[in-house]
């Protein structure tokens, strides 16, 4: 399969490396409105760099493109792409408005071909590990869940990315960019079924130099659980984001590798897992590779990519809400 890679920014590295050790994929095309950027990653990967995702479609024939450009990018790369006969891997978040949510899945609709989100923690070995300590029944129901990222990020971040920080073009903040894994592991771990979710937001350290939050906290609720998340990028270090479930058995905390669970009867129980090395910063995690191998599996096997945009809504309609709670002061009903 031909592919192309749009956006040649910090993420992108990541996509080219693991296009370039999957087998069956041929990484052809690179575009970036810094022709620049484009012309880097085609000398490091080998390909043609082209200064528009539109020049290059006209010029390339290719089967699928990455898209890693600013959020506010992502819908319209992806609705153009589908509309054009290729397959579409794009980068979290699939949408920033709910506008954009209607547009893409439209977009979906009316498709031949797949759209798979890169929600790579799904595939963390500690995720995983806690789906089938949950489905052995072992741990019980879930009666309640947190999820926390206390993460740092400082003022170059934002203000040298050229769309960092800004509402219109990054569509928020903390939760959007950083913690919308974290959120969605929560979620995904408790059932995907969210009924309502009453936030916050606040910005403590960047106040007048972004305009998006640097703190989020939702209350999230569940038919039979409780979820709260926190997530915030004024902390000094990027510790492992943490994941507890408090189940009828036990206690499952997951940081990262980390697993304990804390057994109803005074037990605590380490399992350490071992993870492959990653690409790129340590905090993306080491999922890129698997979730994008998955989604050029389903492709060649002709069968849904699992994390599509039907699997992942709930997902994006909670973070939707959570902006929409804090916006206007009111709990969010989402079911
Ligand atoms: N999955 C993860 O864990 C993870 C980690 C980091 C970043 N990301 C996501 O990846 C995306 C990119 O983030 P980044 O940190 O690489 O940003 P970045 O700013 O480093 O890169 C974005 C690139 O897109 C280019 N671009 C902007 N407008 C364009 C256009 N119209 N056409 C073509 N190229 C254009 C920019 O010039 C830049 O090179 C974001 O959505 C971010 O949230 C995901």
């Amino acid at each position: 399969m031909r592919i192309a890679i749009i956006g040649c920014g910090s993420i992108a590295a990541t996509h080219a490396q693991c296009l370039k050790k999957l087998s069956g994929l041929d990484l052809v095309a690179f575009a970036d409105i810094k022709p620049e950027r484009a012309i880097a990653f085609a000398e490091k990967y080998g390909g043609n760099a082209y200064a528009s995702m539109e020049e290059l479609l006209a010029q390339e024939t290719v089967d699928a493109i990455h898209i890693c450009t600013p959020h506010y990018l992502h819908t319209p790369m992806a609705v153009y792409g589908l509309t054009h006969g290729v397959h579409v891997f794009m980068e979290k978040p699939p949408v920033i408005s709910r506008e954009q949510l209607r547009e893409l899945k439209e977009a979906v609709k009316t498709s031949e071909r797949q759209l798979g989100l890169c929600f790579q923690n799904r595939y963390n070995p500690g995720v995983i590990k806690a789906k089938e300590l949950l489905a052995s029944g072992k741990a019980g129901k879930i009666k309640g869940a947190r999820g926390i990222v206390t993460w740092s990020r400082t003022k170059p971040y934002y203000t040298e990315s050229g769309w960092r920080g800004s509402l219109e073009m990054e569509g928020g903040g903390a939760l959007i960019n950083q913690s919308i894994h974290t959120l969605d592991l929560m979620h995904y771990l408790i059932n995907d079924k969210a009924v309502k979710v009453d936030a916050v937001i606040g910005n403590h350290h960047l106040k007048g130099i972004i305009e998006v939050e640097d703190m989020m906290s939702a209350y999230v609720t569940y038919p039979e659980a409780v979820g709260c998340f926190y997530a915030t990028t004024a902390y000094s270090a990027n510790p492992a984001p943490l994941i507890e479930l408090d189940c009828e058995n036990m206690t499952i905390r997951i940081e990262e590798l980390n697993i304990t669970c804390f057994h109803k009867n005074g037990e605590t129980e380490h399992i350490q897992l071992v993870g492959k090395p990653g690409y790129g910063k340590s905090y993306w995690g080491a999922g890129h590779e698997d979730c994008i191998l998955d989604f050029y599996d389903s492709i060649k096997a002709n069968r849904r990519f699992s994390l599509d945009l039907d699997t992942m809504e709930s997902t994006i309609l909670l973070m939707l809400g959570a902006y929409e709670s804090a916006r206007t002061g009111q709990e969010i009903k989402l079911l």
